[in-house]
């Protein structure tokens, strides 16, 4: 077995940073070292069966983990345009060395089949490691039924329900309660979209009953009090569920993260994530632009208005562990012959973002702006969402056992984000064109084998590997 040292770097982890060298032993990391031991026990020297990655003044951490992905997500008449394989490679680019995509039941479709579908599309397409949570589009006895087997068998521990989307995914409050207590039976984590659709629905015909059909109107449409109110709902369903852990996804609204607070403080077992367009992006810098522009920034939960400060509310929301987990929610679509069926109608816009290559440098922009500390930074992309959905310690950390899943970084570097720079997602725009933030990966290792360095792509599809994942290990 091949081993490699990554040597002079500064290993951050979600609790501290020190000087140390990296030792790994094929697939799994074999040591953390102290300065000078790898020379003292004479692995330094490149030929002695040791390659080395030299890391000097340059940051080790964790490959980072999206736990929300959607590859090839069938979605208002198209699908997502990455695939597991050129959405893996973009990930493996912006040093994301595993990712957690949702297999999808639609309506009147077993679980089990929609579970089977997904393991055909990404089973030798992916590039980095993979898992799955399971959406459940139709919450009956024999979904319920296939939840626990999902959790006893297939190493799926995470199901997400709801609350929008009326006639596709939409679970109302009786499904959804019940959901949550057969969760609460095998110890799984309920994954919540918390919109109020039925009411979202009333808007929207009434705003294109107006003429007003420009892409804007997605977030006029979907206002922030329906997301905290929907959040409020999911909360006091887990609690006369049993108090089932509940992990709030896309979280855009400061209304829906003071819910997320209260729920927290009074010690209820209410997580959330948040991700780097609501953190970022604006309805009055991105979405209300001229024209159709607008459209490449329709998702769900929409983008807010940066007066209402939402933005740097989630930023705060991040510090003080409110929320706890930042993911892409990278769900992309073309302009051309995708978001364009939206032309004229912003309801028939396909939702969503892609952002799976830009998570690491984006929250990296806000470790160089001082929204959070370099700890916090490796603590919401790579380490609490490994512990979130099971996946700890062999993802996550850099700890001897731990699968060599890393990423070198370095603070000097630059990166240009967009299109035009030559991104890797499958997207024809980018939500971040022309974004100039500071550090750059440099080298990512995905167990053990180097899959980025020197600006090139070195891995290949088909090495990811799916990883059955076990219960929580975030839980109270
Ligand atoms: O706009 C979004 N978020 N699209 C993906 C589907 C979802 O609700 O996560
Ligand atoms: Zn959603
Ligand atoms: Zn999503």
């Amino acid at each position: 077995m091949t081993r490699v040292l990554i040597s002079g770097g500064k290993v951050v982890s979600a609790s501290g940073r020190s000087d140390a060298d990296v030792l790994i032993d094929g697939e799994t990391i074999a040591a953390v070292l102290a300065p000078g031991q790898a020379e003292t026990l004479g692995l330094s020297d490149e030929g002695r069966d040791v390659t080395v990655i030299d890391a000097s003044g340059k940051y080790v951490i964790p490959g980072g983990v999206d736990v929300h992905t959607h590859m090839e997500l069938p979605f208002g008449g198209t699908a997502a345009s990455d695939t597991f394989e050129t959405g893996t490679i973009a990930a493996a680019w912006g040093g994301v060395t595993t990712i957690v995509d949702f297999a999808v039941q639609r309506t009147g479709e077993s679980v089990q089949d929609g579970l089977a579908e997904w393991h055909r599309k990404a089973e030798g397409n992916c590039a980095i490691d993979y898992g799955f949570h399971q959406i459940i589009g139709g919450v009956d006895e024999e979904s319920l039924k296939a939840m626990t087997y999902l959790v006893d068998h297939e190493g799926i521990t995470s199901f997400k329900l709801f609350m929008a989307y009326p006639g596709v995914f939409y679970a109302d409050d009786g499904q959804i309660l019940r959901a949550m207590q057969n969760a609460g039976e095998s110890g799984a984590m309920i994954m919540m979209h918390a919109e109020n659709g039925i009411a979202i629905d009333v808007l929207v015909a009434q705003a294109l009953a107006r003429g007003e059909t420009d892409p804007k109107f997605h977030s006029f449409t979907r206002p922030a009090e329906l997301e905290a109110e929907a959040t409020h709902r999911a909360i006091s369903l887990s609690k006369v569920a049993g108090n089932v852990p509940l992990y709030i996804v896309h979280m855009s609204a400061s209304e829906a993260l003071e819910e997320v607070a209260a729920a927290r403080h009074a010690g209820h077992n209410v997580f959330a994530e948040t991700c780097p367009q609501y953190l970022y992006l604006s309805i009055e810098d991105q979405l209300a632009q001229p024209g159709f522009e607008g459209a490449k920034w329709v998702c769900s939960t929409p983008l807010r208005s940066k007066h209402e400060h939402h933005q740097a509310d989630l930023w705060k929301g991040l510090r003080m562990n409110e929320l706890a987990v930042v993911s892409t929610d990278h769900c992309p679509f073309c302009m051309k012959e995708q978001k364009e069926l939206g032309l004229g109608d912003f309801s028939k816009i396909p939702n969503g973002i892609g952002g799976v290559e830009h998570r690491l440098e984006l929250l990296y922009q806000g470790v160089v702006t001082g929204e959070l500390s370099l700890e916090r930074w490796v603590e919401t992309c790579c380490t609490t969402p490994a512990r979130m959905f099971g996946l700890h310690p062999r993802k996550g950390v850099i700890v001897p056992g731990a699968d060599a899943d890393v990423v070198v970084w370095d603070p000097n570097g630059h990166t240009t984000i967009g299109v035009d720079h030559k991104h890797h997602m499958n997207m024809d725009h980018s939500a971040y064109e022309g974004f100039e933030v500071d550090g750059k990966v440099d080298t990512v290792l995905s167990r053990g084998t180097v899959v980025v360095a020197d600006d090139q792509f070195h891995g290949r599809p088909g090495h990811g590997r799916y990883l059955p994942r076990g219960l929580s290990q975030y839980l109270q």
